[in-house]
């Protein structure tokens, strides 16, 4: 007998009234109007059934943090990395570890069930990655959690020297931190920038690991470090490994330059994170009126091939003072800021914080075909276009085909003359 099976589910392709069977953890069989007994029986009653949601691109050491030592007046990335510099000496593990389950519990609340998280190595003590990697032992039954060694204070520049710097994320690439990390916009020069590429790039080739660099998050269009990346990508035969994150000078590049890069990034199979939450509310800062949005060209690396995800990159922490973990919250302001309102864009949108980042993150067995793992997400939506006008509830949420999460139904009961009882806002 199976142990769950969900009947009259719709599926993020469209597919409707459709089964999903799970045994020991893993989807067994996936078809149309399916009805065999089972221990647990979800009736889908015709809305979504989606894969969990999985951010790419998050700051687990800084989260929940906001107000510490004090807030980011200014609301620009520069002051958000010195009052981050203001806080480090502060942190104890116990309350780094505690703000990261406490998140951990919001995002499972929300369906997302696999998060990428930078932690700063920085700090000799490794205080954050030591903290991090408790948190990813405690959360591995329920969470996937993907750790990136990331020199917060630039690997050449930080102020204990590159020895220093580079000692420390290869002490935390030996704890079991999985992604190498960089900053390459945020290194004194664009010479030293671009070395740091190179450096990083080539300490993840001799180690087998994954590149995940926070790359031209900034308005000046002849950050370029981008160019760097995939050339080392391609030269070290990196291909599909390699993240571009953030990218957001791509906004303000030139256009016959952006028509080179494109073709240069799909052929090194580089992939991008955009974090349309933080982008659209750190960048342009400097600018009075035109004021740009600032996120980089996500329908233009869309339609050149190019893997691109949607982060939620901060929540409550120096840089951004609001967030729940809602990927689709992620999604819906993704979808305004790159005016991806058709209803195609609008689904690539949808894909950008679930089946995208699964990819990026090479995670094994998402998805929801037979031999997947039973991991994924009953909404109150009936399909993906819906939960992102909604950010729809997530009614119940599962990993493994065992329950993680529930949330009553959103409806508001009406008291108006001649009016229905009740409202979900859908049609
Ligand atoms: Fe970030």
């Amino acid at each position: 007998m199976l142990d769950l099976l969900v009947k009259n589910a719709t599926l993020p392709d469209g597919r409707t009234n459709m089964s999903i069977a799970v045994l020991d953890g893993k989807i067994v069989e996936v078809s149309p109007g399916l009805d065999v007994p089972a221990a647990e029986v979800l009736e889908a009653q015709g809305l979504l059934v989606s894969p969990p949601f999985v951010d790419a691109h998050f700051h687990m050491d800084a989260t929940l943090s906001y107000g510490l030592p004090r807030v980011n007046a200014s609301g620009t990335l520069l002051e958000g990395i010195a009052l981050w510099g203001e806080l480090k000496p502060l942190l104890t593990q116990e309350a780094l570890i505690a703000r990261a389950l406490a998140y951990c519990d919001w995002a499972v609340a929300k369906g997302l069930l696999a998060i990428r998280t930078h932690v700063d190595v920085c700090d000799p003590r490794l205080l954050a990655v030591e903290a991090l990697l408790e948190v990813k032992r405690q959360v591995a039954p329920y969470l996937d959690l993907q750790l990136v060694a990331f020199p917060q204070d630039g690997v050449l520049r930080g102020p204990l020297g590159p020895d220093q710097h580079l000692n420390n994320l290869k002490r935390a690439l030996d704890l079991g931190v999985d992604v190498v990390g960089g900053i390459p916009h945020f290194e004194r020069s664009m010479a030293d920038g671009a070395l740091s590429v190179r450096l990083l790039c080539e300490l993840a080739a001799e180690r087998g690991l994954r590149v995940d660099m926070h790359c031209d998050e900034s308005d000046d269009p002849l950050s370029r470090h981008v160019e760097t990346l995939a050339f080392e990508t391609q030269r070290l035969g990196l291909q599909g490994r390699v993240t571009g994150s953030h990218l957001t000078s791509m906004h303000s590049m030139d256009n016959y330059y952006v028509s080179k890069l494109l073709p240069l990034m799909a052929e090194a199979q580089l992939q991008v994170v955009a974090n349309p939450l933080i982008n659209i509310t750190l960048q342009g800062r400097h600018d009075t009126y035109p004021k740009r949005r600032g996120m980089t060209r996500v329908p233009e690396l869309l339609a050149a091939g190019i893997n691109v995800a949607f982060g939620h990159d901060c929540v409550m922490d120096p840089w951004y003072s609001l967030g729940s973990g809602d990927m689709l919250e992620v999604a819906h302001m993704g979808l305004h800021v790159a005016q991806m309102t058709s209803q195609a864009a609008m689904r690539q949108c949808f894909d950008a914080v679930t089946v995208n980042p699964a990819q990026l993150m090479g995670l094994a067995g998402y998805g929801l075909e037979v031999g997947c793992f039973a991991d994924f997400c009953w909404l109150q939506a009936r399909d993906p276009v819906e939960a992102l006008r909604l950010r729809a509830t997530r009614l119940k949420v599962f990993r493994r085909g065992k329950l993680l999460a529930q949330s009553p139904a959103a409806t508001s009961q009406l008291h108006l003359p001649g009016r229905p009882t009740q409202t979900s806002w859908m049609t």
